[in-house]
């Protein structure tokens, strides 16, 4: 079948016939009814009880009490809006990915912005990761780039996320604090688990607060495979880059901004794009050959470690704005189904343990979240080409599937829907060489757990250095547990002594005299141009 047309309004039209205009419009019960009053419920009498009889009454109240949903169990807080990717040049020679296969060719996004910690009430301006979440509607269905505004994550293996996530959310005894890094349990986890250095280098530095939505990057943070039509592979990382420069609150005004107007970043996402004043994005990539993936002193498949720029250089190859806010929050922001599983043929995953394991996670919450295996037919979920499966049935279906079959295979003539070969578009995972034992095991580099956080600090102006101590300072101060403010000052000493030094005296810790034992190799002052840089304030 041939694919269809896709072009940057081809999801505003899908979603065009899903758009429902009440004003003016007389006022009816969800049959239909036309009801002749509104406010008062049906009694017995004017000073009576209400009678059970009245449906009005039952049906309005019924929906009422049924209007929330979970919150995401992590990135609550969140906002989106529709906008437009558009290819730079063909990228034939790496990915079959339509999307990316010709200049100048454009695809629908929809981008969702959030917090990680919070809860879907919570102030925007706290210290924390940034999600970054796109959806492309390809002719070849959709592919979600489920990113973060930081290169790295806290943990290497998603085994660990369950109890990762237990530290930052609020203490279960008392349902506090909503700020996610300062806290005692956060940091016990940290200091338990030294993986996290590298990534707790940039939540304390002034990435984790980031100005805008429109004015910080984006990562996919994993390592992915690009597939070409030979079924060559090149292993790739994703990384958004704001037209506007990377830009960061100061840790003064976001507290205060948290205050005053708790809805800071959306807020200037929204009137932002009302004014027309689009945020742009481009899109960059770095790509390893399959024959390099042990050429580096670290693993590809560890998610802890970014890709130094000055080995694997970044390749811009298109560039995505936001145009258009969305109609309703509910129905798209909050009901939007993102998924790191989502993608076309052309790209594919790595063993990257982390990655492997939030392929399973994201239907699975989902599942909960949105109330059963539907949610795919929501309309901000509906990809622009057709679906056709035997799936059937489940809560909320819209679809009415005709006919009398729904399996495969069948002898009926033209009944259901059939795979199609790789060569007519139907997805084919890449098939890599797999041999090994069954083992709870990572490789050795996995392992490092400062190098990268020291070129990190090696990395800042000095500004910047000072915010982050000031940060550390500010988190591991509101600590109660002074085992945990000694044993994270003792952590960092294996990141840069003079900087673990700052921080115990500000927070009242015996300075360390010397550096940690745990400095598994020198970290040279490499630059990380444009990858961790980030102006001073
Ligand atoms: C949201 C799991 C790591 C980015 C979520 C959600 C879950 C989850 C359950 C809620 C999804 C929903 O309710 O729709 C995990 C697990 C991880 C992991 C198990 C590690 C094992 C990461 C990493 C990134 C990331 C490394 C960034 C590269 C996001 C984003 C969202 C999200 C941006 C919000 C999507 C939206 O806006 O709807 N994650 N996550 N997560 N995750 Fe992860």
């Amino acid at each position: 079948a041939k694919s269809p047309e896709v072009n940057e309004n081809s999801k505003d039209e899908q979603l065009e016939q899903y758009r429902t205009d009440d004003s003016g419009k007389s006022l009816t019960t969800n049959q239909g009814l036309k009801m002749a009053e509104d406010e008062f419920s049906l009694k017995a009498g004017e000073r009576g009880p209400t009678l059970m009889e009245d449906f009005h009454f039952r049906e309005k109240m019924t929906h009422f009490d049924h209007e929330r949903i979970p919150e995401r169990v992590v990135h609550a807080r969140g906002y989106a809006a529709h906008g437009v990717f558009e290819a730079y040049d063909s990228l034939e020679h790496l990915t079959k990915a339509k999307f990316l296969s010709e200049k100048g060719k454009k695809t629908p996004v929809f981008v969702r912005f959030s917090t990680v910690a919070g809860s879907k009430g919570s102030a925007e301006t706290v210290r924390d990761v940034r999600g970054f979440a796109t959806k492309f509607y390809t002719e070849e269905g959709n592919y979600d780039l489920v990113g973060n505004n930081m290169p790295v994550f806290f943990i290497q293996d998603a085994i660990k996320f369950p109890d990762f996530v237990h530290a930052v959310k609020p203490e279960p005894h008392n349902e506090m604090p909503q700020a996610a890094s300062a806290h005692d349990t956060l940091w016990d986890f940290v200091i338990n688990n030294q993986e996290t250095a590298h990534m707790m280098m940039w939540l304390m530095s002034d990435r984790a607060i980031p100005r805008s939505f429109r004015m910080m990057d984006g990562f996919g943070v994993h390592a992915f495979r690009f597939v070409n039509a030979e079924g060559k592979s090149h292993f790739v990382k994703f990384n958004w880059k704001s037209t506007l420069g990377t830009h960061s609150l100061v840790w003064d005004e976001a507290q205060k901004i948290a205050g005053k107007d708790p809805d800071f970043n959306r807020r200037d996402l929204y009137d932002s794009i009302e004014q027309g004043d689009f945020p742009e994005w481009e899109l960059g990539v770095q790509i390893v050959p399959e024959d390099d993936e042990y050429k580096f002193d670290f693993d590809l498949l560890d998610a802890t470690k970014l890709w130094p720029q000055e080995e694997i250089p970044i390749q811009i190859i298109g560039k995505m704005t936001l145009n258009r806010n969305v109609d309703n929050v509910f129905a798209e922001t909050e009901q939007v189904a993102f998924h790191p599983g989502h993608v076309v043929p052309g790209i594919d995953f790595s063993n990257d343990p982390l990655l492997q394991g939030r392929l399973f996670s994201y239907t699975d919450t989902q599942l909960l979240r949105l109330n059963g295996p539907n949610f795919h037919e929501l309309p901000i979920n509906r990809p622009v080409c057709p679906f056709h499966n035997n799936q059937r049935d489940g809560v909320g279906r819209q679809t009415i599937n005709k006919g009398r079959v729904s399996y495969q295979k069948s002898s009926f003539t033209n009944s259901t829907p059939a795979p199609v070969s790789e060569a007519e578009g139907g997805y084919s995972h890449y098939q890599e060489k797999v041999d090994g034992r069954k083992v709870r095991a990572r490789s050795e580099s996995f392992n490092d757990h400062f190098s990268q956080a020291t070129m990190f600090w090696n990395s800042m102006t000095s500004p910047e250095k000072e915010h982050i101590i000031e940060a550390f300072s500010f988190e591991l101060g509101k600590c109660q547990e002074s085992w945990i403010r000694e044993g994270a000052v003792e952590m960092f000493t294996n990141v840069n002594l003079e900087m673990a030094q700052a921080v115990a005296k500000n927070i009242g810790v015996a300075p360390p005299a010397s550096g940690g034992s745990n400095v598994t190799k020198a970290s040279p002052a490499l630059s990380l141009e444009n990858t961790v840089k980030s102006p001073a304030t």
